[in-house]
């Protein structure tokens, strides 16, 4: 008994809870537990739950987003995105799941680009490129966290100071990502930057969606809209060549709903560049919504809204089934795909894209909403 009363204190210590808005079928809340240890920090996870009684939850290990529970058209509920039993399983696992990824999200060709005529160098992580801000990016550091309190709805900051020349980038950056899960079942992400140097920046969330629910089958299935009348075409190490190419007449046409399988093995140039797809679509910017993704099964939809001018469709072509996620059920080949909001790559080489440089003086501001219903 004495046993079972020491336990329930300990738990009850390891767990902070801070209430939100009381009144409506729930109650909206977060509560906080200890996850693990990594780099000397203690590593959190944050459960959000919001007056429908769906569940999110975070970690301020990369600041990344683990555990999406969403309902189907029935009312079943199910985690729609990529995760891990264990930290234990995340530390071994893919490196981005879920996770804020900087300073650059994308790739940098061959690891160099230059301000004010200084040549920066850095880690080449992805054949000849550095990719995703270097193996050192965010994705891998343990954020400050806290739980915001008195909001409408359950939120939780992260912060980051990124240090000067951290994985070859000038400038000591200070980032905030802060996530908010409204009634409505949106997640609202939004990241400020200020910087003492000259920098570049590109900032993104690297979740992985499966609208059946994690580790049920693939995505090919998945019917996607992205709202995009062009794309950034890439070579055969997924560098932009410069073009940006119209959709129209390609397997690149989402402009209307169109199967993610549908096209993806067509012999066209760009989908064998990318094993399918893996390249930035150039938002028109000329509608709330930016990109759509409905599972006619459960009837989920998923719907992006973001004031940035690019998304990263990502068709999960890399994932083989090496990696076991939830229920030791293995990531198999395109069993997610990613809509990653934000700048084109290699930007900082590419002048005529849109600048990516941000000054010191300067507060960078964007937001992201995923936005989850049924039809
Ligand atoms: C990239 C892919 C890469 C993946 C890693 C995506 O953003 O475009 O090429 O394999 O991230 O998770």
């Amino acid at each position: 008994m004495k046993r079972i009363f020491q336990l329930t204190m300990i738990l009850c210590a390891m767990m902070i809870t801070s209430s939100c808005t009381q009144s409506g079928k729930n109650k909206a809340m977060v509560t906080k537990e200890t996850y693990g240890t990594h780099k000397g920090k203690e590593v959190f996870l944050f459960t959000l739950t919001n007056k429908e009684g769906n569940v999110l939850k975070l970690t301020n290990f990369g600041a990344r987003i683990t555990w999406i529970e969403v309902p189907d058209r029935s009312g079943k509920k199910e985690n729609v995105t990529f995760g891990f039993d264990t930290f234990e399983g995340m530390l071994r696992g893919d490196p981005y799941f879920g996770a804020v990824v900087g300073r650059y999200a994308n790739r940098i060709a061959k690891g160099k680009f230059t301000l004010d005529g200084v040549e920066y160098t850095l880690p080449l992580n992805n054949g000849p490129n550095s990719l995703h801000g270097g193996p050192g990016g965010w994705h891998s550091s343990v954020w400050d966290a806290e739980i915001v309190e008195r909001t409408e709805f359950p939120t939780v900051k992260f912060t980051w100071h990124s240090p000067d020349m951290e994985e070859g980038y000038p400038g000591n950056m200070h980032v905030e990502t802060v996530y908010t899960w409204s009634d409505k079942n949106e997640i609202v992400i939004d990241y400020k930057c200020t910087t003492d140097k000259k920098t570049v920046l590109n900032i993104t969330n690297h979740a992985y969606f499966n609208l059946h629910g994690a580790g049920n089958g693939d995505i090919l299935d998945h019917e996607l809209v992205i709202k995009a009348a062009r794309f950034v075409a890439v070579d055969s190490t997924l560098i932009p060549t410069g073009e940006l190419r119209e959709v129209a007449g390609t397997p690149f046409d989402f402009t209307t709903p169109a199967k993610v399988g549908a096209r993806i093995g067509e012999d066209y140039d760009q989908i064998k560049h990318g094993k399918g797809y893996d390249h930035t679509f150039v938002l028109d910017n000329k509608e709330e919504v930016d990109c759509s993704l409905y599972e006619p099964v459960s009837g989920r939809l998923m719907e992006v809204i973001s004031d940035q001018p690019g998304v990263q469709f990502y068709s999960g072509n890399f994932l083989n089934g090496s990696r076991i996620g939830y229920g030791g059920k293995p990531f198999i080949h395109r069993s997610g795909l990613c809509l990653e909001t934000g700048h084109f790559p290699d930007s900082p080489n590419h002048p005529d894209f849109p600048t990516t440089i941000l000054n010191p003086g300067e507060t960078f501001t964007s937001k992201t909403v995923y936005r989850f219903s049924v039809k």
